[in-house]
């Protein structure tokens, strides 16, 4: 007689704990318990609707399947997210439903269509620059609306050439400021190096830039700008009206506050130790200051690079 092992499979939202049959993917088992989980593509390995993250007890999934390798890598899943309808199990596993309606099904058609490898929220290291501008206060206090939008539009359309140039992407703009981050497509490891060469020809174009200024606002601009290496989060958001890659995380806010403190410094460009490690040998310090960092607890080393 033949005799089939049961694993059990703990819900984490539902709370329920259920039975999967070793022969069985995590899909059939929670559909035999009447658990709506989504399936759009009806379990042929082709939506990625059906998507879990496993918890607990991922060496209890056997090994993916060439359907569910072909998606994982193509929506570059982390290894605890599995497709429910392909993976079978060998023990018992905690697993968190990842779809739960119609606008989780629409972002997920979404992320089918990008080109982008960045498909999913991921944790990646990269160069995180932020930069303002100078004497952009004084120019906004003087002149109308119209010629700050123009001009701020003018300054982002250069610079975003530039940064993509030296393989960067703009993460967002606020004001006179610019996050932008190096190393998403490509091996980090020269991503600082790209950073400090994308706002050395920020730099440079600026000089065009500011003969523009001149002639018409009797004004000039400079660049400050702080660069950080380290983990932040990776994800495209959407809010109906505009998509954005968004970079989260706490070294975010410390490339924040690295730019900020060239004002403190008299600086133009700063480094973190994490940033300078990855550049020393390409260049010599002028100058370093340890230093507090506003929200930040302990001190910090700084790197002015000539
Ligand atoms: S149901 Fe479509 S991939 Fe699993």
């Amino acid at each position: 007689m033949s005799h089939t092992t049961s694993n059990k499979i703990h819900l984490f939202k539902e709370k329920q704990e259920i039975h999967c049959a070793e022969d069985n993917t995590i899909l059939k088992a929670t559909l035999a318990a009447h658990i709506n989980h989504a399936h759009a593509c009806g379990g042929q390995g082709k939506c990625s609707t059906c998507r879990v993250s496993i918890m607990e007890g991922i060496e209890n999934c056997y090994p993916k399947n060439e359907l569910e390798l072909l998606i994982a890598t193509k929506l570059n899943f982390p290894e605890e997210i599995r497709l429910a309808c392909q993976t079978k199990l060998k023990g018992d596993v905690l697993i968190r439903r990842m779809v739960s309606d119609e606008l989780d099904i629409d972002l997920i058609s979404e992320q089918f269509s990008e080109d982008s490898e960045i498909a999913l929220g991921r944790q990646q290291k990269l160069a995180i620059v932020f930069t303002d501008i100078v004497n952009y206060t004084s120019f906004a206090e003087k002149f109308p609306p119209y010629d700050i939008v123009h001009v701020l539009n003018r300054y982002y359309q250069m610079m975003n050439s530039i940064i993509k140039d030296n393989k960067g992407i703009i993460s967002d703009v606020a004001g006179d400021g610019i996050l932008a981050v190096f190393g998403i497509d490509e091996d980090s490891d020269n991503a600082v190096l790209d950073a400090i060469q994308a706002i050395e020809g920020m730099n440079q174009k600026l000089e065009d830039f500011n003969e523009y200024l001149k002639e018409n606002f009797n004004t000039h601009f400079g660049i400050r700008a702080g660069v950080h290496y380290g983990n932040v989060i990776v994800g495209p958001f959407d809010t109906g009206a505009m998509k954005k890659l968004a970079i989260i995380g706490d070294n975010v806010n410390y490339a924040s506050r690295i730019e900020s403190a060239n004002k403190e410094f008299g600086t133009k460009l700063l480094l973190s130790k994490e940033a300078y490690q990855k550049v020393e040998e390409a260049y010599p310090t002028c100058n370093v200051f340890e230093t507090t960092l506003k929200g930040k607890t302990g001190l910090y080393t700084l790197y002015e690079i000539c």
